[in-house]
C-alpha cells in the first residue's frame, strides 16, 4: 500500500521527503477538517453564549476527549494544549520544577535529550540550587540498565527522558525507567514527540507522571503541543502563563484560577490545529499502528541495509533493530553534513543536517553534526534508492578532497 496519495504535497512537489522527524506532511483529511472548521464552526471557544461559539467549544473539547482516549488517559482534564512540546516542557520546568526542587534534589536526564527537555532544566536546577545529572549511552547508542540504576538514586526528584531519540532513533525502555524512578520516589517526564507518531502510547500502562508531544510530528498542523499529567500533580501546580480564560475570579490585587484544564490554557488557543489533530488521530487510527509499523519497518530496514553497503557512510544507530525507530543519522566520510544535505537537495531528497537541537549528545559522540533521514508511513523503498543515488553523488564530488 502506498500512502503517498493521501498527501497532496507529495503529489504536487517532486520531492522525497525524509524529514518527518522535524515535521510530518499533512494528509488531505487534516486539510479538509481545518477548512471545514473555518467554513462551518469558527468562533472563539469558551467565550460566547451564542450557538456558533458553543459549537466551536464542542469541537475543541471533543478533540481533547479524543486525545485522552487515544493515549488512554483517565480523564480529558488531564490533556493540556500548549504551543508546542517545548512549551509543554517549559511549563513543567517552571510550574513543577521551580516549586518542588530543593538544593538536596537531583534532576536526571538522558544525554540524548532534545534541548527542549534540557535547557529548561539547566535554568531550573540553577535557580533552585539542585543538581543536574545525565545518563550516558554506551557503544550501541542505548542506555544500559546499570547506567540508569547508577544515576537515578534516592536523591532524584525528576527524571526527564525522551521515548525515542530524535538523533539516534533509539527507543528507550521508558516503562522500565519509570518503574525504577518511582521506586526511588522520583517523578518521570516522558518526551513522546518522536514516538507517538510511530507507536501506541498507553499512558496508564506506562505510568508516566507527565508526557508531552507535538501535533505537527503526527500529521497535524504546526503550533500545537500536548501535555498529559497525572491529575493530582496538575491540580497542585500553579499556572505557567496567565491571562484570559484561565481564571475563576479576578480582583484588583488577586486572582483565583480555573480548574483543569483551563488553568493552563491562557489566551485564545490554536483551535484549527486542535481540529487538525483530531483528524490526524482519526487517520492514524483508521490505518492502525500495526500497519504504520509494518510499512516503516520495511523501509527503515532496507535503508539500514543499503546504507551499510556504502563504506564511506557512518551510521549512528543501535544494531538492535527492535530498539530502533524511524530515524537514521549518518555522516559521509570527510564531508560536512550541510554539504551532504545540499547535494541531496539537488536530487530532490529532503533530510535534516546539523546538531538536531542536541548539542550535548553531539559533543558526547565527539562529532559536530550529522545528516538525518527520518521516515514515516508515506516513505517507500524507492525513496531510499533516491537517497542512495544522492549520497553516491556527494561522495563522488567530495572524494577527491578527502
Ligand atoms: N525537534 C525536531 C527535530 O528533531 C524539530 O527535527
Amino acid at each position: 500500500m502506498n500512502f503517498k496519495d493521501d498527501f497532496p504535497i507529495l503529489k504536487n512537489r517532486n520531492i522525497i521527503y525524509l524529514d518527518s522527524g522535524a515535521t510530518t506532511q499533512k494528509p488531505q483529511c487534516v486539510l479538509d477538517a481545518i477548512e471545514n472548521f473555518y467554513k462551518m464552526h469558527n468562533a472563539n471557544p469558551h467565550r460566547g453564549a451564542y450557538s456558533l461559539s458553543i459549537e466551536a467549544t464542542e469541537v475543541y473539547e471533543n478533540t481533547r476527549a479524543k486525545i485522552a482516549k487515544f493515549i488512554n488517559a483517565e480523564s480529558p482534564e488531564q490533556i493540556i494544549f500548549s504551543k508546542n512540546a517545548t512549551e509543554s516542557l517549559n511549563l513543567l520546568a517552571y510550574s513543577y520544577g521551580l516549586d518542588n526542587l530543593t538544593p538536596e534534589d537531583e534532576v536526571v536526564l538522558s544525554i540524548m535529550e532534545h534541548h527542549s527537555n534540557l535547557v529548561p532544566w539547566q535554568y531550573v536546577t540553577k535557580k533552585t540550587g539542585s543538581t543536574l545529572k545525565y545518563m550516558y549511552i554506551k557503544n550501541e547508542y542505548e542506555l544500559t540498565r546499570e547506567e540508569i540504576k547508577e544515576k537515578i538514586t534516592d536523591n532524584t526528584k525528576i527524571v526527564g527522558i525522551t521515548h525515542v531519540s530524535n538523533v539516534l532513533g533509539t527507543i528507550n525502555n521508558v516503562k522500565e525507567i519509570i518503574k525504577y524512578a518511582h521506586s526511588k520516589g522520583a517523578i518521570v517526564i516522558v518526551d513522546a514527540s518522536q514516538s507517538i507518531p510511530h507507536m501506541k502510547i498507553d499512558i496508564q500502562d506506562l505510568d508516566a507522571d507527565f508526557l508531552v508531544f507535538s501535533a505537527h510530528k503526527m500529521l497535524a498542523p504546526l503550533g500545537l503541543g500536548v501535555l498529559y499529567g497525572k491529575q493530582s500533580l496538575l491540580d497542585a501546580m500553579r499556572p505557567f502563563i496567565m491571562g484570559g480564560d484561565m481564571i475563576e475570579y479576578v480582583y484588583e490585587q488577586d486572582t483565583t484560577f480555573a480548574p483543569l484544564p483551563n488553568k493552563f490554557e491562557a489566551g485564545t488557543q490554536n483551535v484549527e490545529a486542535v481540529v487538525g489533530l483530531g483528524a490526524a488521530i482519526d487517520y492514524i487510527e483508521k490505518i492502525g499502528y500495526d500497519k504504520i509499523q509494518e510499512v516503516e519497518k520495511e523501509v527503515v530496514s532496507y535503508a539500514r541495509e543499503e546504507l551499510s553497503k556504502l563504506d564511506y557512510i557512518k551510521m549512528y544507530i543501535t544494531p538492535n533493530e527492535a530498539n530502533h525507530s524511524a530515524v537514521i543519522s549518518f555522516n559521509v566520510e570527510g564531508v560536512h553534513s550541510h554539504d551532504v544535505a545540499s547535494i541531496l537537495d539537488s536530487v530532490g531528497v529532503c533530510v535534516r543536517s546539523g546538531n538536531h537541537c542536541a548539542q550535548p549528545l553531539m559533543r558526547f559522540l565527539n562529532i559536530d553534526s550529522t545528516c538525518r533521514a527520518s521516515f514515516y508511513l508515506y516513505n517507500t523503498k524507492e525513496d531510499v534508492d533516491r537517497l542512495i543515488i544522492g549520497l553516491e553523488k556527494a561522495h563522488k564530488l567530495f572524494s577527491k578532497y578527502v
